[in-house]
């Protein structure tokens, strides 16, 4: 499998840039429809993009925002992805997008397919090949990747992680640009990996990974 894989100098630099390109994106969007549907991950990589997302200067009131996927945590929690996006994301110019929650307050009454297909998604990875909550071993995988799986699903994490929300296989699979931002030696090896393993159960990352630009630094 042949990746684009974009390296850079340093993690400031890949950030800024993921931002930007990002803000393009969602720019042209709006220009040809007047709405966006960007995803975003959670965990500890994408923090320092958002902080340079957040400022772009775009018609923020036309964007939906929603995780790729949340840790059944509550909203205070310092595992709560939403809480990483109100702090990081939901400020400054991007304070005008509509939050579109996946789990919690709210997710109950929403139907995400009218916000389908996503425009922007960014995912991230972890070592163990995992992307949005879709991992490995998880006696849910299958049916989270399945052509008609529903647009979320609840995922049990193998090794004692929290339960999860993610945005099912399908609908990852049918954004219409894809970054997977991932940083250091460990990730850039799990990619390599997972390239060429012979399936995505064993690689869940391999859903996307063709089609996507992944960007990586140290
Ligand atoms: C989460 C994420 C998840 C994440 C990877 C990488 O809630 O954990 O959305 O899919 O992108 O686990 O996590 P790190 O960035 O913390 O390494």
């Amino acid at each position: 499998m042949k990746l684009n894989v974009v390296e850079y100098p340093d993690r400031d630099m890949m950030m800024m840039d993921v931002a930007q390109q990002v803000a393009e994106e969602l720019e042209s969007a709006l220009l040809s429809t007047g709405t966006a549907t960007l995803a975003v991950p959670g965990g500890s990589t994408p923090g320092p993009m958002f902080d340079d997302l957040c400022a772009a200067d775009l018609n923020w009131a036309g964007v939906s925002v929603l995780l790729t996927d949340e840790r059944c945590v509550p909203a205070t929690s310092n595992r709560s992805n939403a809480k990483l996006l109100r702090e990081r994301l939901f400020v400054n110019r991007a304070a005008a997008a509509t939050y579109v929650p996946i789990y919690g307050d709210g997710a109950d009454t929403v139907d995400i397919k009218p916000l389908l297909p996503i425009d922007v998604l960014v995912l991230g990875m972890g070592a163990d090949m995992h992307t949005a909550s879709l991992f490995p071993g998880a006696v849910e995988l299958a049916g989270a990747l399945a052509s008609d799986a529903p647009s979320l699903v609840q995922v049990t994490p193998p090794g004692g992680l929290e339960p999860r929300v993610s945005l099912s296989g399908p609908v990852l699979k049918g954004a219409i640009s894809t970054h997977v931002l991932i940083t250091g030696a460990e990730k850039r090896e799990a990619l390599e990996t997972a390239a060429k393993l012979p399936d995505i159960i064993l690689a869940p990352i391999r859903l996307v990974m063709q089609d996507a630009t992944i960007h990586w630094a140290e």
